[in-house]
């Protein structure tokens, strides 16, 4: 018999960065009991990578700004592929999430008047992110998490969930481990909402920690709810390169936003070369009026720099390829040539971006004010993930809540920058507000103890492998393999013949996986850990790969050499995986429902 200790709740909330810490405050403000896990120590969330803004309509900066055109962006920046319902409440209620945000605690930069302060951040048309300096996550980590913990909120740190329960055909609880002592906890709970942000691990340059293994994506696969748009992986333009150590770290885009530019080995500003049509009227086409943009000028349009996140990333990866890339195999970010520009030069960008410096200066040796960052594309974010419906954020399966970066639809094909922060915001309070109804008009639910045996027992299958010496390697041999053959073959450029490759190569990690053997006892096992988190590392690069592979054209975090352009036979539909009866992974095209005729008008307003 396994030993467990059991706690029951309302609503488990499965993930404490912003989103799941902000699904728990509103359930725990609604009334219910209210359980929070977190992988890690609470506060330790890729939320705080979320550096240079929260984007929300305030128009505290350009008066023309509102909910109608932040809609219009959103809906642009990720190919009209967004859930609509969502792109729209969440542009509506952002400005009061932020607001509210300020008034627990939150302290923002602000404008000479003394209003909220906001910043340029690619793909948004007026100047949009509220932010603190470049440590806005982190800000807004410290005041979630200040309010959430005296609110009565059960919170279990260090605590990795392994497998969701279910009652029939609705959730019941989830069956987790601590990581300091590896002792088994069983959560009885009639809803449950995952918040466990991105998949980053499942690729070798990223953005992403530790965490990131895409186990709420996985969680609810496996417990049988849809994801969709696996495919629409963020590869961040701006990760540092050199030294190997740091390799992928974030590089904030409130750099660009802030004036900074982007040049090749011989000094070009190559992002001049190639401005989408679609994007051509708003982009200025000479340095002299980027740089009047940055400074404000509302009739100037915005640097090339700032276009949206997939085609950077691109261009970038195209000068690298041909040859013009720097020395390390990235390009050049200078913010300091805006020395020639205005006095007080470095003591403004140490203002502005105060961890950039400090992450240069201790990580590089790095002077931003006086010489140029070596940076390239990073994996940074999944617009892809749990299926969920626009309003209530539950997912297909009863019971089940999804909110911020596991859950798909708000960005589309692409996110905009500073829409993750406002994102788990607005989800994350629709996603608690929804679980606790859903938690009061539901009877009790029953964990079995053949559920929590057999959880048990999987749990410890790797000890087990390696006592009876079955196994043939450890469990980081597989992920590092993972992560090096989604990078190359399911990365920023993708063909069909090497995403086959991949899929053969999942195959065989996961019969690898299924021999892992780690040595030692369950407290705090990084192996062990490693070797539970496989799975879910498997499921989403097999999901991003097949559903890769299924949608035949190229649109925003998509790209494919093979079909280069988008094609409108792929503009109406999202690519669904579900779980097979026989445990297969299942690919389908599900219609995305016509837009409502209002919300196209803004669109076309917009245009
Ligand atoms: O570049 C950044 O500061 C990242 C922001 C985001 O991903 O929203």
């Amino acid at each position: 018999m396994a030993d467990y200790e059991t706690s029951a709740h309302d609503v488990l909330v499965v993930g404490a960065g912003g989103a799941g810490l902000r699904a728990a405050i509103e359930a725990a403000a609604s009334g219910a009991r209210v359980g929070l896990v977190c992988k890690s120590l609470l506060g330790k969330a890729h939320t705080v990578m979320a550096e240079g803004g929260v984007a929300a309509a305030l128009a505290n900066v350009d008066e023309r700004d509102n909910w109608r055109v932040h809609f219009a962006d959103t809906m642009r920046g990720g190919q009209y592929m967004n859930n609509w319902r969502m792109a729209e409440l969440h542009a509506r209620e952002a400005p009061d999430r932020v607001r509210e945000l300020e008034a627990w605690g939150a302290v923002f930069d602000r404008t000479p008047d003394g209003r909220i302060l906001q910043r340029n951040f690619g793909g948004h048309k007026y100047p949009r992110l509220a932010h603190v300096g470049d440590r806005t996550g982190l800000e807004m980590i410290r005041t979630l998490q200040d309010h959430a913990i005296h609110l009565g909120i059960d919170i279990h740190m260090e605590c990795t969930v392994v497998t969701l329960l279910k009652d029939g055909d609705r959730i019941a609880g989830a069956f987790a481990y601590d990581r300091d002592r590896g002792r088994f906890k069983v959560f009885a709970s009639r809803a449950v909402v995952l918040a466990t942000g991105g998949i980053g691990r499942a690729y070798d340059i990223t953005s992403n920690s530790w965490e990131y293994t895409g186990d709420g994506q996985s969680l609810a696969y496996r417990a049988g709810a849809a994801l969709q748009d696996m495919e629409f992986v963020q590869f961040h333009p701006t990760g540092m390169v050199w030294p190997p150590s740091v390799k992928g770290i974030l590089v904030t885009e409130g750099v660009r936003g802030e004036g900074g530019i982007l040049v090749n080995r011989d000094g070009r500003r190559f992002m001049f070369d190639d401005i989408p049509e679609n994007y051509r009227s708003q982009t200025a086409d000479n340095e002299e009026e980027g740089w009047q943009y940055v400074m404000g000028d509302k009739n100037a349009r915005r640097p090339p720099e700032l276009l949206t996140r997939d085609h950077v990333a691109r261009c970038i990866m195209r000068e690298v390829r041909e040859g013009r890339g720097s020395p390390h195999g990235g390009v050049f970010l200078d913010i300091s040539w805006i020395k020639s520009r205005i006095r007080n030069a470095p003591e403004h960008i140490r203002k502005k971006l105060p961890s950039m410096y400090h992450q240069f200066k201790q990580l590089a040796d790095i002077d931003i004010t006086a010489e140029p960052m070596e940076v390239g594309p990073t994996t940074h974010y999944m617009m892809g993930g749990i299926r969920v419906d626009g309003d209530t954020q539950m997912s297909t399966l009863p019971g089940l809540f999804a909110a911020g970066e596991s859950a798909a639809g708000l960005h589309g094909a692409n996110r905009l920058g500073g829409n993750s922060l406002s994102d788990l915001l607005v989800f994350g309070k629709r996603a608690g507000e929804h679980a606790a109804m859903f938690a009061a008009d539901s009877p009790a639910v029953r964990v079995t103890a053949d559920d929590v045996e057999s959880a048990a027992a999987a749990s410890l299958e790797p000890f087990e492998r390696a006592m009876i010496e079955q196994s043939t390697e450890g469990p980081y041999q597989v992920q590092y393999a993972l992560q090096e053959m989604m990078q190359e073959l399911v990365g920023i450029v993708r063909r069909e013949e090497e995403m086959r490759r991949a899929l053969d190569g999942i195959a065989t990690l996961r019969a690898r996986a299924a021999r892992v053997g780690v040595t030692g006892n369950r407290e705090y096992n990084p192996g062990w850990h490693t070797a539970l988190d496989l799975r879910n590392l498997l499921t989403v690069a097999e999901a991003i790969t097949r559903s890769a592979l299924e949608r035949k054209e190229s649109r925003g975090g998509h790209f494919r050499d093979d079909f280069p352009e988008k094609n409108p036979v792929y503009a109406d539909f999202n690519i669904v995986v579900t779980r097979g009866t026989s445990g297969d992974m299942t690919v389908s095209r599900v219609q995305i429902p016509p837009m409502r005729r209002d919300l196209t008008e803004i669109v076309e307003e917009n245009k």
